[in-house]
């Protein structure tokens, strides 16, 4: 036990604690709640997958990969890039394999941000970019979204704009929300970009998780946009294994050789045998092209099954969470209704509030929907009581 730290250290976040994800996932173990919370799927991952990932351990591949990723796992991305949005770049140059989006999303901001320089983030936000934003000496300028459909007030973005602004982060589709970026915000996007001269660091995680027809809108389909903006994308996300924490980011050369000069300090390369499984297994296109179909299938058991509750759904046309209001049930702040539920109603959720920087109190709770149709049943049955 330190007795003194005043004199040790001096804490660089010392507002932050531990992330809601784990604050709700803890308090549903505790309680024996249905775990709705955090956003990582209770079915099991393929077979075969995890069969190319066993041979690759078992065929010796066990040393340190090359710092950007295995080549084989960088020509199997190249190729569904180029089959899902007609990217041409140069696989050794343009993507480097990193330890999940999240590692990804801090390499990038810290090549880029120096102290003072303004970085745009829309709340809600994923929890990773301002803390990362901080301590790189940078300063988060946060624009809220429209709180009535979560679309991007651009207006705002243009109020938020100063000399000192550096970079913009985008996230489609949006997490905690499930709204989506149409054509017209990535023109609006590119237009400032454009003529502001911003990096885009744009989250892409839940790429191929879109619903309703509807197309997912990449900064690598806009030329404009593709030369000063990092896409980052995560395999946890697309393939069921977020404990594998394994992603990437796609960038033009130039910037990448500044991204990579804090990757390999960072992490300097990702679990190898992994990567020869991911690359194996992502070079069927079959086993990502209907990632959609499977999630709006959930999507719509969960919504089919909680029509009759008193809770309002968001409209959700991505991702695998739904945000439903209880405005007409409870005037509890987010935070204690998500408590409230878990340790009443067994089922955890995640309040959105901490996805603000500010106080803010919607009446709105996240549950997440990438579980077995069994659980969804179980969660809507609960939802349908409260
Ligand atoms: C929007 C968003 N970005 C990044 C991440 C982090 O992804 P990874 O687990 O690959 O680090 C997540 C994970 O939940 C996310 O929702």
């Amino acid at each position: 036990m330190i007795r003194n730290t005043n004199q040790l250290f001096t804490s660089k976040l010392p507002d932050i604690g531990t992330t809601i994800f784990t604050v709700m996932s803890k308090m549903a173990d505790e309680y024996g709640a249905l775990n709705l919370s955090q956003g990582f799927p209770d079915f099991a991952v393929s077979s075969k997958l995890i069969a190319h990932v066993n041979n690759a351990m078992r065929q010796g591949h066990n040393q340190y990969a090359p710092m950007p990723g295995l080549p084989f796992l960088s020509e199997s991305i190249t190729n569904s890039l180029a089959d899902t949005y007609n990217w041409n770049g140069d696989k050794d140059a343009e993507i480097t394999v990193t330890g999940g989006a999240t590692e990804a999303l801090y390499s990038c901001i810290t090549a880029f941000i120096h102290p003072g320089d303004e970085v745009l983030i829309l709340e809600p936000a994923y929890d990773s970019y301002i803390p990362a934003v901080r301590l790189c000496g940078g300063v988060p300028v946060p624009v809220q979204l429209n709180p009535e459909d979560f679309s991007v007030q651009w207006d705002k973005v243009e109020e938020a704009l100063s000399e000192k602004t550096r970079m913009i982060i985008i996230n489609t589709p949006h997490n905690p929300t499930g709204s989506i970026w149409s054509k017209a915000d990535m023109a609006s996007l590119e237009q400032v970009a454009m003529e502001r001269n911003l990096l885009v660091l744009s989250d892409e995680v839940y790429d191929r998780i879109i619903f309703d027809g509807l197309q997912h809108e990449s900064v690598l389909r806009y030329p404009g946009l593709r030369e000063r903006s990092m896409a980052v994308f995560s395999f946890g996300k697309t393939f069921h294994v977020t404990g594998w924490k394994v992603g990437y980011v796609v960038a033009a050369s130039e910037l990448m050789v500044e991204i990579r000069k804090v990757h390999q300090f960072l992490n300097f390369s990702v679990n190898t045998p992994i990567q020869f499984g991911l690359a194996t297994y992502l070079a069927d296109k079959k086993n990502y092209q209907n990632l959609h179909v499977f999630y709006e299938k959930k999507r719509d058991l969960f919504l089919n099954r909680i029509a009759g509750s008193r809770f309002v759904p968001i409209k959700c046309s991505g991702t695998y969470f739904q945000l439903l209001s209880y405005d007409a049930i409870s005037d509890k702040d987010e935070c204690t209704m998500a408590e409230y539920l878990t340790k009443e109603y067994k089922i955890a959720s995640i309040p959105v509030s901490p996805f603000y920087t500010g106080q803010r109190n919607n009446h709105i709770l996240r549950f997440c929907f990438a579980k077995k149709d069994e659980t969804i049943e179980k969660a809507a049955e609960i939802i349908c009581r409260i």
